[in-house]
Formats: structure tokens, sequence, C-alpha cells
């Protein structure tokens, strides 16, 4: 039986005083819920994360990693750095990473595999736009973007992903995904990895992204290929993500 995870993504956004009023809000409202949670912040608050939540069933993490073990590479953030601020988890190939930083799938799967070398889970992240869906090219693309990664990491390594599917027209926009359609792609994606590793297929955890809310997370949640959530502008609201925890 996988465990569910529930993760908020906050994107660009926060300030220190903001982080302490979400990050304890959300600790002092845990309970034993089903869920595992974390959260993945903007690099300039991974010390803070580590300050406030050590010792908290709240993990935390980055929102980007380098392909780079370290050099003259300005700007970027290494698996190593990430570490060194106690994060377990890194998102790879957000959409709005592949969109704003044209990102290829060869490149997040490169990403997948520094994280996995350095000990980091990573959280790929799959999804299509509105006009691949209208043209029925979803499972090609979700496929082909799987199969980068499925290429690059070793096969004992599958187990270790944590995969995320986000249909990029849901991201932001309110318009969830129905209970069947997010069903239907969670099914396809985990049947692709079953062709790598049938015993993984059954283990990797598969979360839900685009407009998860608390009013809506319950009938996602219950789907069977469902492991959880991957939160954005819910994440920024300690009662929203909280209800979403507890929808499991
Ligand atoms: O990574 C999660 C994010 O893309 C979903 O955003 O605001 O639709 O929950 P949102």
């Amino acid at each position: 039986m996988r465990r569910k995870l529930v993760i908020g993504n906050w994107k660009m956004n926060g300030n220190r005083a903001g982080n302490t009023a979400l990050l304890s809000g959300i600790v002092a409202g845990l309970n034993d819920f089903g869920a595992d949670c974390a959260v993945c912040v903007p690099a300039p608050y991974l010390a803070q994360c580590q300050a406030e939540l050590a010792g908290t069933p709240v993990a935390w993490g980055g929102q980007d990693v380098s392909v780079h073990a370290c050099g003259a590479y300005t700007g970027e953030v290494s698996a190593a750095m990430l570490l060194d601020f106690g994060s377990t988890y890194v998102l790879c190939g957000h959409s709005e990473r592949r969109a704003y930083h044209g990102e290829s799938s060869e490149l997040v799967a490169q990403k997948a595999v520094a994280a996995l070398a350095a000990g980091l889970t990573p959280v790929v992240c799959f999804g299509e736009t509105l006009a691949q869906r209208e043209a029925e090219q979803t499972e090609e693309v979700i496929c082909a973007q799987l199969q980068a990664v499925l290429d690059a990491i070793q096969p004992e390594q599958v187990g270790k992903l944590v995969l995320a599917y986000e249909p990029v027209w849901a991201i932001g926009t309110g318009k969830t995904a129905t209970p069947q359609i997010a069903q239907d792609a969670h099914r396809f994606l985990r049947d692709c990895v079953a062709k790598k590793d049938a015993a993984a297929a059954q283990s990797v955890q598969i979360l839900y992204g685009g407009s998860m809310k608390p009013e809506n997370a319950k009938e996602l949640m219950v789907q069977p290929d469902i492991d959880g959530g991957l939160i954005g502008g819910a994440a920024l609201k300690a009662t929203d993500f909280l209800g979403i925890i507890q929808a499991v």
C-alpha cells in the first residue's frame, strides 16, 4: 500500500515573517493524518525551513537542481547545497520551468540523475498543454517526458522517484482535472513505469497537481492511482494545505 504524500510548491512566493506563520500553522494543525507532507520552497528559505521544521513531521526541499555538482554555473543550486540545508525532495521539470526556461525532457532527466546521485528524492513533473490534450496527444506527451527519465536512471533507482502529473491547463487556473481524467493519466504513467520495473510501478508515488483544493481533494485522493498532491496556490495558506492533507 502506497503512503499518501502532499507537497506544497510555494513557487516564487514567501517572506521570512509570513513563512514562519505558514510553517507554524501547518505544524500546529498536523495530526496523525494518513499522509506524509513537505514544502518545496525558494532556495533562500531552505535555511528557515531547516530551522523551523527540523524535528517536525514536515519535510522540505527545493524547486530545481543543477545537473552540475559544483562550478562556474552562476545562479544554479546544486544537489549538495540542497542537502546542506536538510532537503529531502527537489522538484524536477515543473511545467513552469519547462515553459519559461526551455527545460527539455533530457535536461529534466539529468536533473533527476543528479538528485538521486546526491541522495535527494526527485519529484519529477509531467503534463500536457490544453492544445496537446485537445489533439489527443496526452499519453504520447507524458510518456515521452517520463521515458526520458526512465532511460537516464539505473533500474534500481526507479522506486526512488516521486512522479507528479500536472496537466498544464489545470495549473493555477481553477480548472481541476476530473477525477477520471487524473486517474486515467496516473494509471497510464504507472503502466509506463511497469515496463521498466513492475515492482517499482506498484510502489512509486504519483502525485496530482493542478488546482487541487480542500473542496476537491477527497474525490481525487480516493482514486486508486493518485497517491497525493503537488499543491501550488492552496499551499500558501495553512488551513487550505491542512484541508488537503486531511482529505487523504
Ligand atoms: O506544482 C504544483 C502547481 O503547479 C499546482 O499549482 O496553484 O494549480 O495548485 P496550483
